[in-house]
This record gives C-alpha cells, structure tokens and sequence, in this order.
C-alpha cells in the first residue's frame, strides 16, 4: 500500500528504534527524563524560546496553550478551517471554556485587517477577545505557508490589543524548509509554539509547546490535570530528537514529490480546482466521471490510498514512506486514469 491519507502514518525507521531502544530515561513528572529535558530545551533552542513541554500529541499542546492564554468566557480568532476549531472534538469550548470567532481566510491563513474587525469591544454583551491563534502550514488550506510579514502586522494588533498569539506548527517544518526561514523568527513574534513530531517528521508519538518560562510552568499544570503527564517518555521523546537530527531537511523532498504528483493530476479530466501545492499536502475537487469517494476507490485498488476530505474533494500527502518508486508509480497509474 502507498500511504497517501496522511502524513501521521509514517512508522519509525530502524534509526530511530534503536534511538528509543538505547534512550535514559527518568520521570518526567518530577522533571527527571533526560531525553525529555533534551528535547524540550533542543525545540526550544532552535526557536529561540524560553522552554518546551513534551506532550502526547498536537491536540493536546493546542489545547494546553488555549487553556493558559484564556479565562472562561473568553473568545478565541483562528481562520475558520483551523484544526483547533473544527478538528478538536470541540476541545476550545470542553477545555477552556472560550467561544470562536471563526474568519473566513485564504486557504486557511488570516490577515490582520480581519483580525481588527473580529476583536469584540469592551462590552458586558460581548465575549472578552483573549487569542488569536493561527496555523501554519495550515492543513485543511492544502499545506499553505504564511508570509512572515503578514504575521508580523497580526502580532502587532494583539500587541495594541493586549491580545496572546498562538501558532499551530503541525507542520511548521514544512513551511520553515520551503520558505527557507529562520526558526528564531517565529519564537520571536509568537507567545506559544505547538510543534508535531508524528506527521512529516516521522515519530511515532509527541509534540512539543514552546512558550516563556512561567508559560511553560502553567502548561505543566495543565499538562498533568489532563491526564498528560507521562513518567519515562523518554522512549518517546528520543524518537522526537532523532526526527529533528535526520528528517528536517528531507522534508524539501516530500514537497518535490507533491509537485510531481500535482503536474500530472492538472493533465486529468476529472479534476476541478487544485490548491495551490506549496508543501507537502496536496488539494484536489474531483469532477466528471469521478467522485471523491469513487476517486479514492479506484486508487486503492492499485494498492494507493487517498483521503477524501469531502463529496468533491481528495487529499494527497507526502512523508518519509512514500519513496521515489511509490511516487513514479503513483504518476504512472494517475496518467493512465
Ligand atoms: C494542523 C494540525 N494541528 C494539530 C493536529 C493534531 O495533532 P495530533 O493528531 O497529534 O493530536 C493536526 C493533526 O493532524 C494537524 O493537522
């Protein structure tokens, strides 16, 4: 089978089993896992920021930071397409106690115009404005990247506005290597990082929030009255700091590969709009003799799996399991379709 539904399925390579397999560990409760320590202060580090917390998944580091930048009764600002508004199980309002104000984006990204207007006045009809939260790449917006210029003019508003800014990195990997951009730069305008380590980056397990010391101290709350703390993650966290040594710069590849895929599918009859391909997702609606659940049938009779997000629409993603060969051969059965 070549996996296209999502970059989560990547399995660990032999190289970073042995990384977990040979891993000190300790309990990371009491702040005693070495590895976790590593890989905390690594992340940490590399965006120029105070201090990271392993966490068991990017739902969870989302939701821990929403938690710690709002108070019940609150509103949050994200695009409309966010994972934490549509795809969290409704955590924002079961964890924080916080409505959304969902903006209608370009492709998943947010403008600082837009984030003006939505900012509630100082009203007792009106919820208090407390986030904004953005996402990059944002997934359901088919991997696009943001312009840092655009997300510097957003933090500028939350700053006249007393306003936190959160980032969901997923996959700010993927943005960071197609952009060719500094991390730093974004430890620099964000209040709190959530970084995947289980999508492109393939580990098993784990994300990591960033944010500023006493940040991070009340994540540590958080992390632990969900049910989030974790004793030898150890295991877990060196698979995270063997993705950050060896699968970064391989992520270039990945976005080759979603070209590739993409040049042939624009030759297709069956196929309407496609996203713009800047990453390594690719967003496809599906016409004529297709649906998108037909659509995914037949590739997956040639052993080919396709996610369909919707009645017309397919995603495609590339990771560290899909080869070269898988990628010709997908090419291939595309152009005979
Ligand atoms: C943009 C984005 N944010 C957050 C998550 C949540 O990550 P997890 O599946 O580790 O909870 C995902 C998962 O696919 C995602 O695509």
């Amino acid at each position: 089978m070549i996996e296209y539904r999502s970059d989560t399925f990547t399995k660990p390579t032999p190289g970073m089993l042995q990384a977990m397999f040979e891993a000190e560990v300790g309990d990371d409760v009491y702040n005693e896992d070495p590895t976790v320590n590593k890989l905390q202060s690594m992340l940490a580090e590399k965006f120029g920021m105070e201090a990271g917390i392993f966490c068991a998944s990017g739902t969870m580091t989302n939701q821990i930071a929403m938690k710690c930048h709002t108070q019940p009764g609150g509103e949050i600002i994200c695009d409309k397409m966010s994972h934490v508004y549509i795809y969290e199980g409704g955590g924002i309002a079961f964890n924080s106690g916080c409505q959304v104000k969902p903006l209608e984006g370009d492709r998943g990204r947010i403008k600082a115009s837009q984030v003006v207007e939505a900012i509630n006045p100082i009203d007792i009809h009106k919820a208090r404005t407390q986030l904004v939260s953005l996402e990059n790449t944002a997934n359901r917006g088919g991997g696009s990247c943001y312009e840092l210029s655009d997300i510097q003019e957003i933090k500028e508003v939350c700053l006249e506005n007393n306003l936190k800014l959160h980032l969901d990195g997923a996959r700010l990997f993927n943005a960071i290597v197609a952009k060719d951009e500094d991390p730093k730069e974004y430890g620099h305008i964000f209040d709190s990082i959530s970084i995947c380590l289980s999508k492109g980056l393939g580990a098993p397990v784990g994300s990591v929030l960033l944010g500023k010391k006493d940040f991070i101290e009340k994540a540590r709350r958080v992390r632990k009255v969900f049910g989030g703390g974790m004793r030898q993650a150890g295991y877990l966290a060196a698979a995270g700091i063997y993705a950050l040594q060896n699968n970064i710069d391989r992520l270039a590849l990945d976005h080759r590969h979603a070209q590739q895929i993409v040049s042939v599918l624009k030759q297709k009859d069956f196929t309407g709009d496609i996203f713009p391909v800047e990453t390594n997702i690719i967003i496809f609606e599906v016409k004529g003799r297709y649906s998108a659940q037909s659509l995914a049938e037949k590739f997956k009779e040639m052993e080919i799996l396709v996610m369909a997000i919707s009645q017309n629409q397919i995603r495609m993603v590339l990771h560290l399991d899909v080869t070269e060969e898988m990628v010709q051969s997908t090419v291939s059965f595309i152009g005979q379709l």
